[in-house]
């Protein structure tokens, strides 16, 4: 990791607040249905289960992890599928839990081999959302927040493995030789 210090681009709060906005967003669109989260390992973890408890209906959880990117902050444009889903998604009305949508390649390559599973409806709901670095176009449904193409860590994204656990979203801050 290059020299760098992390300083909080949005609290703990604000992101907390804005998940409960989605969670009940999400219980409108969805009612009378069980909605099937899919999220994507590691980084979509925290915010699917913040997000899952402010869902008021029926709601599966299922995991899977694909890898985009190596201990670098620039995507290599590889994606490659690390863990599969346990479930089939037939007949499911499943929400997609990604933390960040970047250039878009991971999901766009995602969306396509799930859609290919048949299920009822298929979404994707993203905590962070970079849009001025899109190379690939994603149609996201629920975004938290759109941000500025900055390297950001906590909630579940990390740099080279760890801030993973920070409470809040960070910005790092690459220091000067
Ligand atoms: P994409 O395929 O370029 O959209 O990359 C998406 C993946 O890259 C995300 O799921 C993250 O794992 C990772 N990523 C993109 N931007 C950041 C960032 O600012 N911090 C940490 N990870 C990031
Ligand atoms: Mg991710």
């Amino acid at each position: 990791m290059d020299k760098h210090h992390v300083e909080v681009l949005l609290s703990e709060e604000e992101v907390n607040n804005r998940i409960k906005e989605i969670g009940a967003e999400i219980t409108r669109d969805y009612a009378g249905k069980t909605v099937h989260l899919v999220c994507v390992l590691k980084g979509g973890s925290f915010f699917m289960c913040e997000l899952a408890k402010r869902i008021d209906l029926n709601v599966s959880l299922d995991f899977m992890s694909v890898s985009s990117y190596g201990s670098d902050t620039k995507s290599s444009g590889i994606v490659r599928i690390v863990k599969d889903l346990d479930e089939p998604l037939v007949g499911k009305d499943v929400l997609v839990v990604e933390d960040i949508v970047d250039s878009g390649r991971t999901l766009s390559y995602l969306l396509a081999l799930l859609k290919d599973r048949h299920p009822n409806s298929i979404k994707l709901c993203t905590l962070l959302d970079k849009p001025d670095r899109r190379v690939t176009d994603v149609h996201v449904d629920y975004t938290g927040f759109q941000i500025p193409d900055v390297f950001v860590v906590g909630y579940g994204l990390d740099y080279d493995q760890v801030y993973r656990n920070l409470p809040y979203i960070g910005e790092v801050v690459f220091d000067p030789e």
